[in-house]
């Protein structure tokens, strides 16, 4: 939700400003802006709409000639994506300007009293309060400034600031956003996010809530939230700059459907020695929890739902699942008996940091399942389970999802070793099914040369809906929302049964149902509804092994996947589901890296 960078140091700030932004798109993209010091002002540049339009603006960065900068890519939350909204904001008097990542709640209030003290605001942003604060409380003295600005805000906030009296250094603040300071050799750098970073140094500060630095050509100190200063660690960031390109593919996200066998490989990898599936990372005593619960949102929540089977299955403990955006109000029952598992890509989702928070203040531990090393939900948990799937920068998660499910897999059946719910020939079993998986999903993807012509077929769509019992059903979950998200078709899962007892009022003649039949135990009731939805005009898109020839016969057309034992069997399935969510938004011309209204990792409530 919006990416923030800076730079200073002796290069030109506005070419570097705006490669960082084209890498921080994924974030927000409605609208952006930079801002650079020169000769003892402050030059501002901003359009409506993506980077692109701001670097022809701007002549790549030629017209705003300077060694100080911070750039903003939006996605709106306070006031629609225009120019005025767009960050930067500067102050009335022109000598502050502030780039902004998060929500500030007590905006309403501060806006009124600025107002009444005579600042005029130009735009209908939180954000904009920030900036006149500054100019409030400057009297010479930036960090003073900056501290007691901070001191006024309440919410979420990446800051990013500059003042054109002082311009040999910039200043970054973190409060419950992700802040990154990249570390050079006579130039530093933040960034909302490696991604923006590592093109230029792989030396990096992760700052902490309450945290700010002061960043000048030669150096940068942090600070905590009383002002002293302190050494913090330099982490080396793993990513390498191809993690973060195209690589040839037309878009990230088929370029990360294609990463997802390399990519769940990598998240078990470490984590399987001597036989056995070692989490070092946790040390947690299983045999005091009563209860599991998982909290996420999205598609991450989604793994939660398909994982859960082979946690109970294997552990012999209940799993809940909960949205983390209603877990957080829901006042749970929750104590130091329950194990929290939070699932998150970004580690940065405002919600399930929330919930994250409310289940601990109730006594559990929490268990975190992350792919960006650093970010808030892997420093708060107690145990945290890197997913090492790199970075994902489409919008729409595929190996994010794929990972976590993988990560989830990895636990159960470290679960059931422990808790001995498992006798040593099934758990080495077990082990092999999971060894097996980037074999398998390498399958599923070389395996449906007809997805394209597929997608053909239905993208002109109005609705199609995603039906499936038990972990078909929790796939058809994740099926249907990377069909919405991306192709903008309305998408609805079902789980099959429940299809009579309301919806199948919508199937009429050639409404599309995408059937998952990929668990040979429940496989017949399944195909009982497709013989219902057939009855009544369906076109049965069905998912399957190629040897279910009663599916085959039934189905009017087929998408294979490989057998695979049910309880881990939904990594492989959401493959082909995925690829073709991916060709009919091709097919329907959306702008599949960067759906419309979305952003990716979502600070925001
Ligand atoms: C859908 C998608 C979202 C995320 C959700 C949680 O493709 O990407 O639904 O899964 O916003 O994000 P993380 O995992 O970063 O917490």
């Amino acid at each position: 939700m919006c990416g923030i960078v800076g730079y200073i140091g002796m290069q030109n700030a506005a070419p570097i400003l705006l490669e960082g932004l084209k890498k921080l798109e994924y974030r927000g993209y409605d609208s952006a802006g930079i801002a650079v010091m020169q000769n003892g002002s402050i030059a501002v540049s901003k359009v409506t709409g993506r980077i692109a339009a701001l670097a022809e603006k701007t002549e790549h960065g030629s017209l705003l000639p300077g060694t100080v900068g911070i750039g903003h890519t939006r996605w709106a939350t306070h006031g629609a994506p225009t120019d005025a909204n767009a960050h930067p904001h500067t102050s009335n008097d022109g000598r502050f300007a502030v780039v902004h990542n998060g929500i500030i709640e007590n905006y309403l209030e501060l806006r009124k009293e600025l107002m009444e003290k005579g600042y005029h605001f130009d735009s209908e942003t939180d954000t904009e309060v920030v900036v006149h604060l500054m100019e409030m409380y400057y009297q010479g003295d930036l960090k003073q400034a900056v501290m007691r600005t901070s001191a006024r805000l309440c919410g979420s906030y990446a800051l990013g600031i500059l003042c054109s009296d002082e311009p040999n250094r910039m200043f970054a603040v973190r409060e419950a956003s992700p802040l990154i300071l990249g570390v050079g050799v006579g130039e530093n750098f933040f960034a909302s996010d490696v991604t923006a970073l590592v093109a230029y140094t792989r030396n990096a500060i992760y700052l902490d809530d309450g945290e700010f630095a002061e960043l000048t050509p030669d150096g940068i100190q942090v600070y905590d939230c009383t002002g002293q200063p302190f050494r913090k660690k330099v982490s080396r960031i793993s990513w390498d700059i191809q993690a973060a390109e195209k690589g040839g593919y037309e878009h990230f996200m088929r370029k990360e459907i294609m990463e997802q066998p390399r990519a769940v490989k990598a998240t078990m990898a470490p984590r399987l020695k001597d036989g056995q599936v070692v989490l070092d990372d946790m040390e947690i005593d299983l045999h005091g929890i009563r209860k599991i619960v998982i909290t996420a949102c999205g598609s991450a929540y989604y793994a939660g739902c398909a994982a859960k089977y082979a946690i109970e299955k294997l552990c012999h403990i209940p799993v809940q699942i909960e949205l983390a955006s209603e877990l957080r109000y829901s006042d749970p029952l929750i104590d130091a008996t329950t194990l929290l598992i939070v699932l998150s890509q970004s580690g940065e989702t405002a919600d399930t940091i929330a919930a994250m928070k409310e289940c601990q203040s109730h006594g559990a531990k929490a268990l975190a399942i992350v792919n960006v090393v650093g970010s808030t939900i892997a420093k708060l948990a107690d145990y945290c389970l890197y997913t090492w799937a790199g970075p994902e920068i489409a919008v729409a998660t595929t190996k994010g999802y794929t990972t976590q499910l993988t990560a989830l897999y990895l636990f159960a059946l470290y679960g059931a070793k422990e808790l001995r719910t498992v006798d040593e020939a099934e758990y080495q079993k077990k082990l092999q099914v999971l060894k097996a998986l980037p074999k398998l999903m390498q399958q599923a993807l070389d395996m449906n040369p007809n997805l394209e012509q597929l997608a053909k077929k239905y993208h002109r769509a109005h609705s199609m809906f995603f039906i499936g019992r038990n972990t078909d059903y929790a796939v058809a979950l994740e099926g249907a929302l990377k069909m919405k998200e991306i192709s903008y078709i309305h998408a609805e899962s079902y789980a099959a049964g429940e299809l009579k007892h309301g919806t199948i009022a919508l199937i009429s003649e050639g409404q599309p149902v995408i059937a998952l039949c990929c668990n040979d135990a429940i496989t017949e009731k399944t195909m009982s509804n497709i013989v219902e939805v057939k009855a009544r005009g369906a076109e049965v898109l069905a998912v399957a092994c190629r040897d279910n020839q009663k599916i085959v016969s039934l189905a009017d057309d087929m998408i294979f996947v490989p057998k695979v034992e049910p309880l881990f069997s939904a990594a492989v399935e959401i493959v082909p589901l995925q690829l073709l969510a991916y060709y009919v938004a091709r097919e329907n011309g959306c702008d599949i890296d960067k759906p419309k209204n979305l952003a990716k990792s979502v600070t925001v409530e």
